[in-house]
C-alpha cells in the first residue's frame, strides 16, 4: 500500500482514535470547542451521477414530501434516462443481453426497508422497492416474484434495453476472452486491465449505479440505491444496491450511507453499515467513509483484486449523511465524485481518494 493517500490514511487513522478536525469541506457546518456540526437539514446528497436527483429530491422535499418518497423520485430521473448506462432504462445488460435491475430503500423514522434485485422488465426498480417496503412485511424481493409483485402493483413491463445497450453488448461478446466472469482456479481477472481494453474497444463497462440519501428539517433521513449492476455480469448475480447495510443502510438516529462501484467488496464489507456505524461512534462523514474504504482494502485478499503495488485495482465510492446535517464522501482511487444540494446550491465535488 506504498501509493496509500497519506492525508487520508493519517485522517482515517487518527480518527478511529478520537473525531479529528480536517479542513472544512461540508458547507453550513459550524464548530464549536474543535467539534464541527452540521445546521440540519434539509440536505440531499447523491453519486456523481445524481446532479438531477438532488435538485429534485430537494424540490420534493421543500414541498413537503416525506424524505423517502423525495429519493426515490430523484433517482427515477435517471432510472429513465436512456443515456445513463448505469441505471434502469438504458442500463448495460448481463450477459445475456437481458437488463436486470437491483435497487433498495429504507425509511429512517420507520426503520422500514425494500428492495429488489435481478428484476427485469420495469424501469423504476426503486419505486418497486418502496412498494415492498410500504405493501409488504418483507425486505427483499428477487427475480420472476419481483416481477409479479410489481405488476401486481400496476408497473407496467417493457424491454429496458435500448439499441445502445445492445449495440455496446454485442461488441463486448464479439470480444469475448479473459474478461468474463467465468474464473477457473487459476485464472484472474485484472481490473485495470480489463478497464483499458473496454475503452480501447469503446466497450462502456462499470459497475454503475445511483445513491441518494436525503434529510429533512424534522431531522428525519432516508436513502436510496439503484443500478443495473456490474456490465455483462452472469446472470442472477445481485450487487451490493439491493443488500440493506451494503449498498446502502439509514438508522434515523445517527445518518444514512450508500455505495457505487464494486458491489462485491461492498457487501463483503457491510459498507453502508460500517460507515454508519462509524458516524455512531462520533466519525465526520468523510472519515467515516474513508475507514469503511480502509477496511475494505485491508480484505482484500485476492491476487486478482489487487494492483502491483498492493492497493485494491477496483473502485468504490462511498457517501454518508449525518442526521445533524453534515455529509461526505470518499473514493477507494481517484475519480469518484458525489453531489450535494444543501438547500440553497446543487453542486457536483472531486471525492477523495483513499489511494493515489
Ligand atoms: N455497486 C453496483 C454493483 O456492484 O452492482
Amino acid at each position: 500500500m506504498n501509493d496509500l493517500n497519506r492525508r487520508a490514511f493519517l485522517a482515517a487513522g487518527a480518527a478511529a482514535a478520537a473525531p479529528l478536525v480536517l479542513p472544512l469541506t461540508a458547507a453550513g457546518a459550524s464548530t464549536t470547542a474543535g467539534v464541527r456540526r452540521g445546521r440540519g437539514g434539509p440536505v440531499v446528497i447523491s453519486s456523481g451521477n445524481g446532479l438531477r436527483a438532488v435538485i429534485k429530491a430537494m424540490e420534493e422535499i421543500k414541498a413537503g414530501a416525506d424524505p423517502v418518497d423525495a429519493v426515490v423520485a430523484g433517482v427515477a430521473i435517471v432510472e429513465d434516462d436512456p443515456d445513463d448506462m448505469s441505471v434502469g432504462y438504458g442500463g448495460l445488460p448481463n450477459e445475456d443481453g437481458v437488463v436486470q435491475l437491483d435497487s433498495s430503500v429504507m425509511h429512517g423514522p420507520s426503520h422500514k426497508a425494500g428492495a429488489v434485485a435481478a428484476l427485469e422488465n420495469i424501469r423504476n426498480p426503486a419505486q418497486v422497492a418502496l412498494k415492498v417496503l410500504r405493501r409488504t412485511d418483507h425486505v427483499l424481493l428477487v427475480g420472476a416474484g419481483a416481477l409479479k409483485f410489481a405488476k401486481a402493483h400496476g408497473f407496467k413491463e417493457e424491454n429496458l434495453l435500448t439499441e445502445k445497450a445492445r449495440e455496446a453488448w454485442l461488441r463486448w461478446k464479439e470480444n469475448l476472452n479473459a474478461d468474463d466472469d467465468w474464473l477457473n482456479d487459476e485464472q484472474h481477472v485484472d481490473r485495470d486491465a480489463r478497464a483499458e481494453r473496454a475503452e480501447q474497444l469503446g466497450i462502456p463497462w462499470h459497475y454503475g449505479t445511483i445513491h441518494c440519501a436525503a434529510l429533512n428539517a424534522a431531522g428525519d433521513v432516508s436513502a436510496c440505491t439503484t443500478t443495473s449492476g456490474l456490465s455483462y455480469k452472469i446472470p442472477g448475480r445481485v450487487g451490493d444496491s439491493p443488500i440493506v447495510g451494503a449498498g446502502m443502510f439509514v438508522d434515523n438516529e445517527v445518518g444514512a450511507a450508500g455505495a457505487t462501484g464494486r458491489g462485491e467488496a461492498v457487501i463483503q464489507s457491510c459498507g453502508a453499515f460500517q460507515t454508519v456505524q462509524h458516524m455512531a461512534a462520533g466519525l465526520e462523514p468523510e472519515q467515516a467513509c474513508l475507514k469503511t474504504l480502509k477496511w475494505i482494502a485491508d480484505h482484500t485478499k485476492r491476487r486478482s483484486l489487487l494492483a502491483a503495488s498492493g492497493r485494491p485495482n477496483f473502485n468504490v465510492t462511498m457517501y454518508a449523511l449525518r442526521k445533524d446535517g453534515l455529509w461526505g464522501s470518499a473514493s477507494m482511487l481517484k475519480g469518484g465524485s458525489f453531489t450535494i444540494h444543501d438547500g440553497t446550491d446543487a453542486r457536483r465535488m472531486a471525492s477523495p481518494a483513499l489511494f493515489e
